[in-house]
């Protein structure tokens, strides 16, 4: 880990033990809107860690981030909800229970509670229900069975303000890395009276991301909320396309508000000579096209190796991949994969 990294993770580390996070930003914050930046990287495909590297940290942590850009990532990704007191931080899902050691907090046995999520029902601790104070004496966990536990319970969950400030201070003269928010569950947090869009940029135009010149794409699955940024922002928008074909726009009509999608990696793949031809179709909109999500232990049946998909999908000419395994990602796009060995 570069030096400069682990000293801002250390300085964080001390500033929330002091208690000292009051500075974070409000959800009733007033929307300011930004310059454009660009994610072109030398007509590469860009490489987007997704959750950090994530394959080997536990996911959206400061550290899985840091050892992310330190592998050579082009971005990081966060995904972004809000807690009761309207602070923008980074987890996958509202619910806590697969991703932190809240079920051994005595202290928040009451917040247990049965919501309703996509249509079922699920006994949890959710995001919304605690305050930034007491979301920050949770600590991580490596949700995914199969992969290192060891380092459970040592790091804490971020907010946005923390990860840009990670982001402004990696990027100098030898390496630039964007940020690549994602707004999870944006009408549930609307619904509780959160304005996520606002928090959003005004974080960013906080933390002067576009004055330091950091790229920057905002991606959402919510066409009603990437429609809504459009209007208020000009960072380049990415519609995510889920795996159900029910709920797949069309390029055409993405184009009216978005810049690129991120599609499930099957629909990418499926149009190799099949018959949706997504790929042609999406750039055809004048979409870039990012695919997700590219994982050493979920490889598509089609490749014979994880290395062996992602040069498939670089061959297939994609802009971009998300990936659990940025590091790997990286050799493979250049060229070095005798480096990952
Ligand atoms: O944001 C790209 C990809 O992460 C979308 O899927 O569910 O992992 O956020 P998900
Ligand atoms: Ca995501």
């Amino acid at each position: 880990m570069r030096l400069l990294t682990l000293m801002f993770i250390i300085s964080l580390a001390l500033v929330s033990a002091c208690g000292d996070i009051g500075a974070e930003q409000t959800a009733e914050a007033e929307v300011v809107p930004q310059a454009t930046a660009t994610p072109a990287r030398d007509d590469k495909p860009i490489i987007i860690a997704h959750r950090g590297a994530s394959g080997l940290y536990p996911e959206h942590t400061l550290e899985a981030y840091a050892a992310a850009i330190d592998m050579g990532s082009d971005f990081i990704e966060p995904d972004l909800v809000m807690t009761r007191d309207g602070v923008l931080v980074a987890r996958h899902e509202r619910y806590l229970s697969e991703t932190t050691n809240v079920a051994d907090k005595p202290e928040f046995a009451d917040r247990l509670m049965v919501k309703e999520i996509g249509g079922t029902y699920r006994e949890d601790w959710f995001v919304e229900d605690f305050t930034l104070a007491e979301l920050k004496t949770l600590r991580a966990r490596q949700p995914r069975a199969d992969r290192d536990q060891s380092l459970n319970d040592q790091f804490a969950i971020p907010t946005f303000t923390e990860i840009l400030g990670l982001v402004a201070i990696s990027n100098g003269p030898e390496m630039a890395v964007g940020i690549y928010p994602e707004l999870k569950s944006p009408r549930v947090f609307a619904e509780l009276g959160h304005d996520m869009e606002g928090a959003l940029l005004k974080a960013m135009s906080d933390a002067g991301i576009a004055e330091a010149g950091v790229p920057v794409i905002i991606q959402c699955f919510d066409p009603d909320t990437l429609r809504s940024l459009d209007a208020k922002t000009d960072y380049p928008l990415v519609q995510l396309l889920p795996a159900s074909t029910d709920e797949r726009l069309s390029p055409q009509k993405i184009a009216a508000y978005a810049d690129g999608v991120g599609p499930w990696k099957n629909i990418v793949m499926q149009s190799r000579g099949g018959p949706l031809n997504y790929m042609e179709q999406a750039r055809g909109a004048g979409l870039f096209v990012h695919p997700y999500t590219y994982r050493s232990d979920d490889i598509a049946e089609s490749a014979e190796s994880f290395e062996a998909e992602l040069e498939q999908a670089f061959l297939l000419g994609v802009d971009g991949v998300f990936t659990d395994h940025p590091g790997i990602a990286v050799a493979i796009r250049d060229g070095d994969a005798a480096s990952v060995n």
